[in-house]
């Protein structure tokens, strides 16, 4: 079987991670017997913006659509372009022009990752969020009035169909069944009370076609306390557009580091092709410097190759970084930069210069 996979580096470090990625891919794939094809892009980036006025050619659309998959980097470089222009001219596009719903953000603490939280390690933090992708906080639907005057305003409109909706809690909650059964759903509608209701609602006529899925709720501000005093409690957790965006940096932060979290835009149906990248954005403080945490890019690999058909290649691509992590001498993988060095939500595992799992045992 040949499949085929369009690699888009991106800005900054997506640019330092995707090799890696690119590499275990590879590896993994090729010790499995399937022959992968990539073919690498250089849109969705500030270099083609600069060059060409916008963030994607025009036939955009065309040209990746013909791929099994999208491997992902990071975008964005505010100091050139603003990010609203950039993402809602790339990213943005790609999720919801091929129809990826569903954000799939597994938050687990590695093995050789230390948690910020006390006396937490590998078991304690093993949840999924389950991000709705293409609607929600992320509409395009508002505008300025009355711009250049003191009267000035900006709005924009939440927008949650019945169909957005009941999708990604569907997928959730199937989600759970394959899990240990758990579904949380993250909430404001004590005030946000048009939206968040129906949310719930929904939540609430959903849950009664999956009466084996135990199910809770919570607003999101008391949720983010829960993530940090009890993360172990969760399993599965679905999340608006916006609620999950926050909660998929907080769950992994809990796990040790942003760094090494991975996503997975997923079409259910196999319409369009799904994609696949780092939590992480492009991380201009640290670009250039060599010492970004490939294992975001690595591990959105293993999820790419699970999501066609070859979740043996994947498992290979997990099982070698947590070897790997579970082996390293904190000493090598850890380049800390001064002003890290007592901070300490940022220790082992934020960055590893050195870890080449290229190099590890496929
Ligand atoms: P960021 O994720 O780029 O960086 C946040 C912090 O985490 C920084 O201190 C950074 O050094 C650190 N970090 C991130 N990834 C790391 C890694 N792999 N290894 C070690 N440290 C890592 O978020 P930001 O600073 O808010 O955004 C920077 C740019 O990236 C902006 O343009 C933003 O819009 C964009 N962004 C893009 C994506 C995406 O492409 N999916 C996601 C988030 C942010
Ligand atoms: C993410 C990012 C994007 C988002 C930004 C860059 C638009 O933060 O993928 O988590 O908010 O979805
Ligand atoms: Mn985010």
């Amino acid at each position: 079987m040949a499949l085929s996979i369009a690699v888009i580096p991106g800005d900054g470090i997506g640019k330092e991670v995707m090799p890696h990625g690119v590499a275990a891919v590879q590896k993994a794939a090729t010790a499995d017997g399937t022959d992968i094809a990539f073919e690498w892009f250089d849109f969705a980036s500030v270099a083609h913006y600069r060059e060409h006025g916008t963030m994607l050619p025009e036939d955009w659309q065309t040209t990746l659509g013909r791929f099994d998959a999208i491997y992902f980097g990071a975008v964005g470089w505010p100091d050139e372009v603003p990010d609203h222009v950039s993402l809602w001219g790339s990213l943005l596009q790609f999720r919801r022009v091929f129809d990826q719903y569903v954000n799939i953000r597994p938050c687990r603490i590695l093995p050789g990752i230390v948690s910020p939280l006390r006396d937490r390690g590998p078991g304690d933090v093993d949840f999924v969020v389950v991000r709705e992708n293409t609607e929600g906080e992320y509409s395009n639907a508002g505008g300025r009035l009355f711009d250049g005057t003191g009267r000035e305003m900006a709005i924009q409109e939440t927008v949650m169909t019945r169909t957005g909706v009941d999708r990604v809690m569907d997928f959730a909650f199937r989600t759970a069944q394959k899990r240990r059964g758990h579904l949380t759903s993250a909430t404001k509608s004590n005030g946000i009370s048009i939206t968040m209701p129906f949310w719930d609602e929904r939540f609430a006529a959903n849950s009664s076609r999956y009466p084996d899925v135990e199910v809770d709720q919570f607003h999101i501000d008391i949720l983010t306390a829960h993530f940090v005093q009890r993360p172990h409690t969760f399993d599965v957790v679905v999340a608006s557009n916006l609620f999950g965006d926050i909660l998929s940096d907080l769950g992994p932060a809990c796990t040790g580091t942003i760094g090494v979290a991975p996503s997975a835009n997923i079409n259910p149906e196999g319409l369009f092709p799904s994609l696949f990248e780092p939590v992480h954005g492009s991380a201009p403080d640290i670009a250039g410097k060599g010492i970004a945490n490939p294992i975001g890019q690595i591990w959105s690999g293993a999820l790419m190759l699970e999501h066609l058909g070859l979740p043996a290649a994947a498992r290979r691509i997990t099982d070698a970084f947590e070897g790997v992590l579970a082996d390293a001498d904190a000493s090598v993988t850890t380049p800390r930069r001064r002003e890290h060095r007592h901070n300490p939500l940022v220790r082992r595992g934020d960055h590893l210069q050195d870890l080449t799992l290229c190099s590890a045992p496929f």
